[in-house]
């Protein structure tokens, strides 16, 4: 009698577990975590019975690789090449993680922002196929359930938003989901992450956008956001049901939330569950990043700066409160010591304690004793900051006469234009370089080409969260944290900063090429890693002798591996 064993696909591909008599040769095309395309060879072909389904031709993967490329760069219409991207991930994972991985430059644009800003745009009617975990409010009291339809028991990231405030582009509700998509991407392809330990999820509470409530393409839930209470119950109940299913120690990273919700959530499950939010807390650790990479440029520490945010929002908040965290802990100051070169405008101006319109509680410690004023030139001709950072997601805000204003001021004006997508930027690099002679130290949140400016070429840097993230899930998967402290993003600012090579920085960049970002990552785990184990928040035991030798052992592999171990493992 024939006996049937049973084998686990995860002990290298994913956590579904299959019996060799029911998995079939095409399985290994048509699953995207098993198929090569035309880089099985022709054992693999015999032994896994797909000889004839493939043409005969055998195709190595960096031939792969490179046609791919040339696909995406022959591909003129951004969303078309969006489209390209997902269909190869959906056919074949690992070629796709290649080329992310590999071609970051190329790819990160795509998968990410500017072109995933266009995606959410067009979800509806570029929808092709399931990607990631939509739980709806009308799943109230069986989001458990929901949770368990996710095919993967080994979940260990979540990217979650409720497409409230996506990238600058406002209400999205459903159609967010290109957001968590993209950034679990780059968990992946730049944080080493197996892919079947990340879940994309979409709350879809859903939308008070109008026009995509009338959109017939529109694939969220239609109705409006519902009151707070049920959103919070709905949030709380998700909430749990992750840790029911996979763990405390799961990851769970909130993402383009409206400003309210994004605050809100973040000081409730803080100390509960192992959060972050991104859009608060990563941005804050690429801009201090860029900031401590530019005293490098301006000799001037962090507390001799003067910092004036146009944009008083979650990424505002998430950087100052990170800048005086640093402040605090290096000259061991107190907050309102920290904050007092801390200056924000927002819509109604300068955020100051005399203004009439009110100003959010958590601010309160950058609203100073000034006269209120309005208008972003005069207030820098009052002011006279050396360091202005554009978290305000009002394009062009930094006009040429601002840029020359802090070119006046400073011999090497620090200008963050970190709004995204691209035309939400605060200014362009042209703009910045030119504007100010070539003498600003400048960073975007949106990638910008190379600018010549009186001979010199600069090569602006993106000061983008994918730098940090996935070096911080990592650190804190691989330490087993439960919660994760606001140190950990100081020590991937510091981290990161301390990559960018002195050529990178007489180039203009404030961070080292996007190539660098898996090797940055596994850095940053590492040192998070000491700081977890230091500081008792570590709870994956016995403590790895060699940290960095245990997170290589860690990572993704992108290379193809052989089916055929299938059958040298696991005899039928
Ligand atoms: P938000 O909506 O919370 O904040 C926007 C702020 O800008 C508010 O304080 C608002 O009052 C202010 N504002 C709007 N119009 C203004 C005007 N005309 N004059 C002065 N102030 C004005 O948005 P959030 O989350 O802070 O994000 C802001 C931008 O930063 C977005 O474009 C987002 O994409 C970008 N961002 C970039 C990141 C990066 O990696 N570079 C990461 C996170 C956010």
């Amino acid at each position: 009698m024939k006996i049937i064993r049973h084998f686990t696909v995860s002990s290298y591909h994913s956590s579904v577990e299959v019996s060799r008599n029911l998995y079939r040769g095409i399985d290994f095309l048509n699953d995207r975590s098993l198929n090569k395309g035309l880089s099985f060879s022709l054992e693999e072909r015999q032994e896994l019975g797909i000889l004839g389904l493939l043409p005969a031709a055998y195709r190595t993967a960096e031939l792969q690789e490179q046609l791919c490329v040339n696909w995406v760069q022959h591909i003129k219409e951004p969303i078309q090449k969006y489209i390209y991207a997902t269909e190869l991930w959906n056919r074949n994972e690992r070629l796709f993680f290649r080329l992310l991985a590999r071609h970051t430059s190329i790819m990160m644009p795509i998968v990410y922002t500017p072109t995933v800003g266009l995606a959410c745009q067009h979800y509806g009617e570029i929808y092709r196929k399931h990607q990631g975990l939509f739980v709806t409010i009308n799943d109230k009291d069986h989001v458990l359930n929901v949770i368990y339809n996710w095919p993967e028991s080994h979940v260990k990231v979540i990217v979650v938003t409720d497409g409230e405030r996506i990238l600058g582009l406002g209400d999205l509700g459903a159609h967010g989901m290109g957001i968590p998509v993209g950034k679990l991407a780059l968990y992946t392809a730049l944080g080493g992450i197996q892919p079947y330990k990340c879940l994309p999820v979409v709350l879809d509470v859903g939308t008070n956008n109008e026009s995509l409530l009338k959109d017939p393409y529109y694939v969220g839930v239609r109705k409006k956001r519902p009151p707070m209470e049920q959103y919070d119950a709905l949030v709380d109940e998700f909430m749990k049901a992750v840790v029911k299913r996979y763990g405390q120690d799961t990851l769970i990273q909130f993402e383009d939330f409206g400003n309210a919700n994004a605050f809100r959530l973040l000081k409730k499950y803080k100390d509960v569950f192992c959060v972050f939010n991104d859009d608060i807390q990563g941005t804050a650790g690429i801009a201090v990043a860029g900031l401590f990479a530019s005293q490098r440029i301006t000799q001037k520490k962090l507390h001799e700066n003067k910092i004036l945010f146009f944009g008083a929002g979650g990424a505002a908040m998430g950087i100052a409160d990170l800048v005086a965290l640093s402040i605090m802990k290096e000259n061991k100051v107190s907050k309102e010591e920290a904050a007092k070169n801390i200056w924000m405008i927002d819509i109604h101006g300068l955020l100051v304690s005399q203004r009439k319109e009110p100003v959010d509680d958590h601010l309160k410690v950058y609203a100073h004793d000034h006269k209120p004023m309005k208008g972003l030139l005069e207030i820098v001709k009052e002011l006279k900051p050396n360091t202005i950072i554009g978290v305000s997601t009002v394009g062009k805000a930094f006009t040429p006469e601002v840029i020359k204003e802090l070119a006046t001021i400073n011999d090497r004006p620090v200008i963050f234009a970190l709004s995204n997508p691209t035309e939400k930027a605060e200014c362009t690099a042209t703009d910045a370089y030119t504007h100010s002679e070539g003498r600003c130290v400048f960073s975007s949140g949106s990638p910008f080409d190379p600018v010549t400016v009186h001979g010199k070429t600069f090569r602006p840097g993106q000061g983008n969260n994918a730098y940090i993230f996935p070096g911080v899930g990592l650190g804190v998967i691989v330490s087993g944290m439960h919660h994760i402290p606001d140190d950990l993003f100081l020590i991937a600012a510091q981290t990161t900063a301390e990559s960018v090579s002195e050529k990178d920085l007489n180039e203009g960049a404030l961070y080292p090429p996007l190539s660098e970002v898996p090797k940055l990552s596994v850095e940053i785990a590492k040192n998070i890693m000491e700081f977890a184990y230091n500081s008792d928040l570590a709870t994956a035991y016995p403590k790895p002798a060699d940290k960095t030798t245990y997170i290589k052992s860690q990572l993704y592999d992108y290379c193809y591996q052989n089916n055929l171990a299938h059958k040298y493992n696991y005899p039928s």
